[in-house]
């Protein structure tokens, strides 16, 4: 079991399985960013190895991230492998939903447990607006197609950008009562793109809470990650206050960037090379060996909440 320096048990190891992405958000990569190079993206067998390692080490829940984790031709296939690894006990995977529809049926099958669809907009132009080009429709047909596939329980991230969707909160929060929706409203992180502009976009949970003091006029329930969740109807809606009710002392997590490196923190510098250890005679062993270093560095607190904006991160490559 890996336990760190302040009584952390790590459970939860989320893998960024390519940085390509087909939208351009504009708090991560908006439009006019490059991509970055295409063949950088650690393969299936890596990907495979990282897991079989963490799992030996009592890592039980994996998320597939990206980037966009739906452009890797060979999604149905890792998700395959990866799901029939004893000790994956939880299989999730994040994406925007763009090509969802067509695929959900068969993730399902391959041993997909649950999706997180990114959706920061109900109106069809904003959300074209946000996401750099985005269809809001093809989001709405990855959803429907992702319950009929039994993906459940689907949860909708709403990364909250002051003067865009702050307006929206109220809609959200209907939506989420109305059809059995879990929302989760996210704040937004000063972290790649959204450095630059935090100050003008950040919009806090508080203010989107107190949108909805109506019907969250009681305690929320406790649940097991970092967002405070409220029932509404039969759905529920849930805030992620990374900024303003930072939840470190209760992370349970790792990050594998796209390109191979292992983060301890979302908001740190710290990353340590697994490209080594997967190239070495004996991979799993080595992988431990920076899993475990990994734990052993992970910081109390991320670096926006001690410092100035770690440099090098970008979402895009590290995943959410
Ligand atoms: N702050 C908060 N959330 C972010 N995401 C991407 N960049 C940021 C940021 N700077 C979100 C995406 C997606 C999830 C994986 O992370 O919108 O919902």
């Amino acid at each position: 079991m890996l336990i760190d320096r302040f009584g952390r048990r790590i459970n939860y190891l989320r893998l960024s399985v390519t940085n390509q992405c087909n939208l351009n958000c504009l708090y991560c990569r908006p439009l006019g960013t490059k991509q970055p190079p295409q063949n950088s993206s650690l393969s299936y067998q890596e990907i495979a190895t990282i897991v079989h390692a963490a799992t030996q080490l009592g890592i039980t829940h994996f998320r597939l991230t990206g980037g966009e984790p739906l452009l890797r031709a060979d999604l149905p296939e890792l998700i395959r492998g990866l799901s029939s690894i004893p000790g994956v006990t939880d299989l999730s995977l994040t994406t925007n939903g763009q090509l969802l529809s067509d695929i959900a049926q068969e993730l399902a099958v391959a041993g997909l447990q649950r999706v997180n669809v990114s959706i920061d907009s109900l109106d069809p132009d904003r959300y074209r607006l946000l996401t750099g080009g985005g269809s809001l429709q093809r989001v709405w047909a990855g959803i429907h197609a992702s319950q009929r596939a039994g993906l459940a329980p689907i949860k909708l991230n709403v990364v909250l950008v002051n003067g865009y969707n702050d307006t929206e909160v109220t809609d959200f929060a209907q939506l989420a009562g109305e059809q059995a929706m879990n929302v989760r409203f996210i704040e937004l992180m000063p972290i790649g793109a959204a450095a630059a502009v935090a100050d003008t976009l950040f919009y806090p949970a508080d203010a989107a809470r107190r949108q909805l003091a109506p019907q969250l006029g009681y305690p929320s329930l406790a649940g097991p990650g970092p967002a405070s969740v409220w029932q509404l109807g039969q759905g529920t809606v849930g805030f992620i206050a990374a900024i303003s009710e930072p939840f470190c002392d209760r992370c349970n997590r790792l990050r594998v960037t796209a390109r191979g490196t292992l983060r301890p923190c979302l908001n740190s510098d710290i990353e340590l090379d697994l490209t080594a250890a997967l190239g070495s005679p004996h991979p799993v062993a080595a992988v431990q060996q920076v899993l475990y270093e990994a734990v052993a560095l992970k910081p109390k607190r991320g670096g926006y909440l001690t410092a100035n904006t770690p440099g090098n991160i970008e979402m895009s490559c590290v995943g959410g």
